[in-house]
């Protein structure tokens, strides 16, 4: 299934056919070397400082307790459906500094390196589910993951497989449309909520609400 973009500017075709799919293929585990272009792709992320503040745990699915191991981690929610992934994914981003301080943006290097992965992953006919929905606390204690970061997300990667796999819920979530708010709520120019021009739709006042 496809569920691309409605896009009104172009954008690059990877990112039209991005989305969050459930209905993972769970006959296709991932091959090493697709995991390791995708590991490759998030490496190559820009960063603060080149701070690097990104580390995978990865569980392959041929890997039948590691891989269940982290479907345990996960909410009973997502456990029923990224139980078919290909892959999983845990992101876990430095957020402290040697000195103690917080790194404001472990999280947000993080967050780029995961959407580069997942941009290589759509160009290699993959998709990625990113998740918040597990127990950071049990990944923390499962895994060792250091004070120093932060388990941020848990994501799912692999081949679509079929609509029909889902329970009826998630079929319908699955088939829901992809919403997104338009750029005149997201744009502004000179300060705050002043919604910039070249956004601005003929009719629209200038003021949005906060
Ligand atoms: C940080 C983050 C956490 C998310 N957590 C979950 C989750 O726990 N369960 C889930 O089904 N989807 C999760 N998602 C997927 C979002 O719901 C999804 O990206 C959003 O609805 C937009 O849909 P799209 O990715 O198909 O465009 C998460 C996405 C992100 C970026």
């Amino acid at each position: 299934m496809n569920k691309p973009t409605r896009n009104e500017y172009p954008i690059a075709p990877a990112l039209q056919q991005r989305w969050s799919p459930r209905a993972f293929d769970a006959k296709r585990p991932l091959e090493r070397h697709q995991l390791l272009s995708l590991l490759e792709a998030a490496r190559w992320s820009p960063s603060s400082n080149n701070s690097q503040p990104w580390r995978f745990i990865v569980a392959e699915r041929r890997n039948e307790v590691a891989f269940h191991t982290m479907v345990s981690v996960l909410a009973e929610g997502n456990q029923r459906w990224a139980k078919d992934a290909g892959a999983l994914i845990l992101m876990a981003a430095r957020t402290l500094r040697d000195d103690g301080r917080v790194n404001r943006y472990g999280a947000h290097d993080a967050g780029i390196a995961l959407a580069c992965l997942t941009v290589q992953a759509i160009e290699m006919g993959l998709f990625v589910h990113p998740m918040a929905g597990f127990d950071a606390q049990k990944a923390r204690a499962i895994y060792a993951i250091p004070d120093a970061y932060e388990p941020i997300t848990v994501s799912a990667v692999g081949y679509y497989g079929a609509l029909e796999q889902l329970d009826d819920d998630l079929r319908n979530r699955e088939l829901q449309p992809r919403e997104r708010l338009p750029l005149s709520e997201l744009v502004y120019e000179g300060r705050f909520g002043h919604v910039a021009e070249f956004v601005r739709p003929a009719a629209s006042s200038m003021e949005k609400p906060l």
